[in-house]
């Protein structure tokens, strides 16, 4: 019998990065300079760079090339109407305005949208989405299924809406105080968990019957959809692209984070099908972002992101890309790492209450479980957890359930050579996991306190 074939990277590359091994005592340096804050660490000091899958993506050859037919006029550039047309043939949405990122598209929807007062439901917070939704007045109210919140709970659609949840909000403040539902594909803060299709239509229905719109962030909808093409019923011989067409065309409209699914180092936009919607965000965006033909972005980034667009909807990108998030999932979890279950999309989600039991969440065990893991092995991961959540508007800190460590996986940058050094690195740190300390704060910040808080250990 001839033995089935590997799959290997669908690329092969062209130019290198090299990247730098430091001794365990630089590190220990390192991290105390850097406050015990993964965020604040040189990128020089990192061996590799789990941080976050924003903006570290490689861009390929044809991406490259794009960036030199930039047209840099200030209106109508040609990459403008590139990356319009992208929008439209693939996600399938009329309007679109560019913007620096994705927060900068969160920015004018909120502003658009939210008046003082109002509830935005949605599948659990992302940080900055939450952040411009406050600030215009909006209370958050999670509606994602509470097993979501559960790191062992094993689902395959563990980012779903309980519809029962919206429904008792719709009741309760009236489809009038809810300018609209926010729904991520996939979610981010529940460890990079897909919404099925049948919820979206669901959560479409329910939007409809009371007259509410409903937004995606559609940061990572790709990877929902290869999820949705996985493990749905009739989904198995659709295309990505065909897949993610049908997600998005149950909803009104997305914000948009190029910096991940769209394959660019900078970028994002927001996307609608209602033209007077899109009329007052193009006027909103020259105040915040530039002129609607390139909304905070040089003529050549659009075309980068113009072109990541197509690539990005390739199945057998998609699949390796998944795939190698699951292929160091499955070493940790072999190794009996606790770890959020299912792998998701994105990213590998270290459980900190189980791998610290012995810190408690006030003295930020995933904080101090990310600075010992660089320690470690070189590897700079991020805290998901109650430093994330921050604190209400009494000032009382949000306690989230799940306290994670993010090991975040950039597009087409690391080969499976490195996921295995990483997993060493874990394992390693597993087996001695009873000399980590918590953290305590020696600076932090008002808002996303996360980003560049100071702490030392307890
Ligand atoms: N929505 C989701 C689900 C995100 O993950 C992010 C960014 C944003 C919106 C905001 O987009 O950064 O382009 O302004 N997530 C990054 C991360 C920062 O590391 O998860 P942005």
């Amino acid at each position: 019998m001839p033995r089935e074939l590997r799959k290997a990277e669908p690329f092969k590359i062209k130019a290198v990065e090299p990247i730098r091994m430091t001794t365990r005592g630089q590190r220990e340096k390192a991290i105390a300079e850097a406050g015990y804050n993964t965020f604040l660490l040189k990128s020089e000091d990192v061996y590799i760079d789990l941080l976050t899958d924003s903006g570290t993506s490689a861009m390929s050859d044809n991406q490259w090339a794009g960036l030199m037919i930039g047209d840099e006029a200030y209106a109508g550039s040609r990459n403008f109407f590139h990356l319009e047309k992208a929008v439209r043939d693939i996600y399938g949405f009329k309007y679109m305005v560019p913007t620096h990122q994705g927060r900068g598209a969160e920015n004018i929807l909120s502003q658009i949208l939210i008046t003082p007062g109002t509830y935005i439901p949605g599948n659990m917070y992302f940080t900055t989405t939450r952040a411009h939704q406050e600030k215009n007045g909006a209370t958050f109210v999670d509606v994602i299924i509470d097993e979501a919140h559960d790191p062992t709970a094993r689902l395959p659609f563990k980012g779903n809406v309980d519809l029962s949840k919206l429904e008792d909000l719709f009741k309760k403040v009236g489809p009038d105080k809810i300018p609209y539902v926010s729904l991520a594909v996939t979610v981010n803060m529940a460890g990079g968990q897909p919404v099925s299709m049948a919820n979206l239509k669901a959560v479409r229905e329910l939007c409809q019957r009371h007259g509410v719109r409903l937004f995606f962030d559609a940061t990572r909808a790709v990877e929902n959809a290869y999820f949705i093409q996985r493990r749905e019923e009739g989904f198995k011989d659709k295309t990505i692209a065909a897949i993610l067409r049908e997600m998005m065309s149950y909803g009104d409209g997305c914000t948009m984070s190029g910096k991940k699914d769209n394959l660019v180092n900078i970028g994002g936009f927001l996307a609608m099908n209602d033209h007077e919607l899109w009329q007052q965000a193009a006027s909103l965006l020259v105040l915040y972002e530039g002129f609607p033909h390139y909304g905070g972005l040089a003529g050549r980034d659009m075309e980068a992101m113009a072109r990541g667009i197509h690539e990005m909807v390739d199945d057998n990108y998609v699949a390796y890309r998944v795939e190698q998030v699951e292929y160091l999932g499955n070493q940790l979890l072999q190794a009996g790492i606790p770890i959020m279950e299912p792998i998701g999309g994105h990213a590998v989600y270290l459980d900190a209450k189980r791998f610290l039991p012995h810190i408690p969440q006030t003295s930020y065990p995933a904080q101090a479980l990310a600075a010992a893991l660089y320690v470690e092995g070189g590897v700079r991961a991020m805290e998901r957890g109650i430093v994330s959540a921050g604190r209400d508007e009494h000032g009382h800190e949000h306690v989230p359930k799940l306290e994670l460590v993010r090991l975040t996986i950039p597009r087409r940058v690391y080969t499976d050579r490195h996921m295995d050094v990483v997993a060493d690195s874990v394992i390693n740190l597993f087996e001695v996991r009873d000399q980590i300390h918590g953290l305590k704060f020696v600076y932090e910040p008002p808002v996303l306190r996360f980003f560049t808080a100071r702490f030392e250990p307890v």
